[in-house]
């Protein structure tokens, strides 16, 4: 996998960690109104481990699973400085498995998005569906074919700080239903300026194709929201939380 490389030293520093503390709020939430309480989670793509420790700091037994070996470095120290243990593994999202059953999974910020197409999805749902106890939930984002549409068309985002500077240069592809990003960094080591290239793809799904790709792997979808709401997903929407449950 070319992406996430150079790009987990600087993940966290960008903000990036910001939307997984959103999601991990959002989904107590949900949590209390499902009056559910899991004792052991897997956070799907990790990452950097940012819901992960948050899981675990509720005395919750917690796996990661990520597919890069930088992010989860990131995270093994994260874990090691806020004094929690995680169980984390380098494992694809189409195929994952675990030593034990969980009784949540939970997967973060556009992570189902870097499928490229249903059949990966369904078989990252498979899995899912294979480390979840019975009656377990699974809670996920995912950017929709309009968040593409709107916001990853030929958009160019970029911001800077002291040490740190970056360029998202986006393209979408529409009969396709994806978009690429060209991201540029450039990291200040002492004097000098380090630059660094990655290309990310990612792949709008809607609520529909998402409902039914749940169905085939086995979940009833409980509800679907516009992400970090409680609403009901419309047109315009450009992300989704998804709430589906494992079919015994
Ligand atoms: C946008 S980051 C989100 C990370 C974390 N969930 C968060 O909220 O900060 C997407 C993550 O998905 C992982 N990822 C993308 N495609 C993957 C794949 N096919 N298999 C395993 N991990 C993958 C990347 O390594 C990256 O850590």
């Amino acid at each position: 996998m070319p992406s996430y490389e150079k790009f987990a030293q600087v993940y966290d520093k960008m903000g990036s960690d910001d939307f997984s503390i959103k999601m991990f709020k959002y989904s107590q939430r949900i949590l209390t109104g499902l009056r559910y309480r899991p004792k052991s989670v897997l956070d799907l793509a990790c990452g950097t481990g940012t819901a992960a420790v948050m899981w675990a700091k509720k005395n919750i037994e917690t796996f990661g699973i990520d597919g890069s070996a930088h992010m989860l470095e990131t995270a093994k120290r994260k874990a090691r400085a806020e004094k929690v243990s995680l169980t984390l593994s380098k494992q694809p999202l189409t195929a994952f498995s675990l030593p034990k059953q969980v009784d949540l999974v939970s997967c973060y910020f556009d992570s189902l998005n870097y499928l490229l197409n249903i059949n990966d999805l369904t078989a990252a749902f498979r899995s899912a569906r294979r480390v979840l106890h019975d009656d377990g939930y699974f809670i996920f984002d995912v950017n929709t074919p309009e968040a593409m549409k709107t916001l990853w068309d030929n958009q160019t985002y970029a911001d800077e700080n002291e040490d740190l500077a970056w360029i998202w240069k986006n393209v979408y592809f529409p009969r396709a239903k994806q978009a690429e990003v060209q991201a540029t960094f450039f990291v200040r080591q002492g004097k000098v300026w380090e630059r660094f290239d990655e290309t990310h793809a990612e792949r709008g799904y809607g609520p529909r194709e998402v409902k039914s790709a749940l169905k085939s792997a086995g979940f009833k979808t409980v509800n679907i929201y516009d992400c970090l709401t409680f609403k009901k997903p419309n047109r315009k929407t450009v992300r989704i939380a998804v709430v589906a449950k494992k079919e015994s």
